[in-house]
């Protein structure tokens, strides 16, 4: 067969959500107790070289410990999901990770649809380009939210066979633990019964570990944390100093959760024309901008069966203290 590609669109949201949604969620999550902003505005395009090269450094292992576990289980995945007539990736990013999966079937596989779902629409050009080079491959590309992208897969989704849902990179980690499940009830719902879900995520490990991978020698989680004050300066007509914030990461082992925050080094007066807000931070105030769960195995296959899975199987880095898990709707 020869590799095909089409597209399937689901609107809006391209790379950027509309300034107005922007600028509502700045000034409403900015005078919430405690001052937070949503860790999905970090990732504008400078945001998101900067987690790209996160992902390079010795101290963030997550991507790395998760790419080696594909690569080395890539075939006992995809023997677990035979027939399998259909891929999803949520957050599909490059594409990358799920080609080292696809890369392992065997030559002469019967004809695969590829959807890969991400609200970054030039992340999604880069990995159909990717992906619809393997044999026998559809991609279908879903410029969507999870939600509308689950909702769209399942309704285009094949009569036969098995689908692998995909869900990668301890992006669950970035939800709270409500809204972690939610999205966990979403992706059951999105599945058939006998359908397979392959779940990355960074497991608990020493604090001074998490500490290193959150607050690097380098600096350049700072950096990726700081960008989101230049963001807003950018596209919301804000004059954040930002001599005047560091960036701080703590492990609170409470709530099994990495939080870094944004902190005023003085008290200072900030004004945000597009979200007609002005404020004042006092020295040592802080903004709360992203949250990074950690999990125990065990406290995953909970959350997983709670959702109404079954457990399968999981493959973990030791090392690195990475697990996926592999569980059945
Ligand atoms: C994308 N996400 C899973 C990363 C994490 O580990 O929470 C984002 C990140 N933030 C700081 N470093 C990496």
């Amino acid at each position: 067969m020869t590799p095909a590609s089409a597209r399937v669109s689901v609107r809006p949201p391209a790379d950027q959500v509309s300034t107005q949604q922007f600028a509502e969620d700045v000034a409403f999550y900015l005078t919430q107790t405690p001052r937070q902003l949503p860790s999905r505005y970090l990732y504008d395009a400078l945001g998101s070289a900067l987690f790209e090269a996160i992902t390079r450094l010795p101290w963030y292992r997550v991507t790395r410990a998760e790419t080696g576990l594909l690569k080395t289980h890539a075939r006992a995945i995809l023997s677990a999901c035979a027939p399998l007539t259909d891929t999803v990736e949520l957050g599909a990013g490059s594409g990358e990770k799920l080609a080292r999966v696809l890369q392992a079937r065997d030559a002469g596989s019967a004809a695969l649809r590829v959807h890969l779902v991400d609200v970054s629409r030039s992340a999604l050009s880069a990995a159909a380009g990717l992906l619809v080079g393997l044999p026998a491959t559809q991609v279908i590309t879903h410029e969507a939210t999870y939600e509308a992208g689950l909702a769209e897969f399942s309704r285009t989704q094949s009569e036969t066979g098995h689908t692998l849902l995909l869900f990668l990179g301890s992006n669950m980690g970035n939800f709270d633990p409500p809204k972690a499940n939610e999205l966990l009830c979403q992706i059951r719902a999105a599945l058939q019964p006998g359908d397979l879900f392959l779940l990355g995520a960074d497991l608990i490990k020493p604090e001074r570990e998490l500490m290193l991978a959150y607050d690097d020698p380098l600096g350049v989680t700072a950096a990726f944390n700081r960008n989101l004050l230049v963001r807003i300066n950018r596209e919301l007509g804000a004059d954040f100093d930002l001599d005047s914030f560091q960036h701080r990461a703590l492990w609170n082992a409470t709530e099994s959760r990495m939080e870094s925050y944004l902190v005023s080094t003085r008290t200072q007066r900030v004004r945000i024309a597009e979200s007609r807000l002005e404020l004042t931070l006092h020295d040592g105030e802080t903004i709360w901008t992203e949250s990074s769960y950690k999990y125990s195995l065990e406290g995953l296959f909970g959350s997983l069966q709670a959702a109404g899975f079954a457990r399968r199987q999981a493959w973990i880095d030791e090392d690195a203290q990475f697990a996926l898990t592999l569980v059945q709707r």
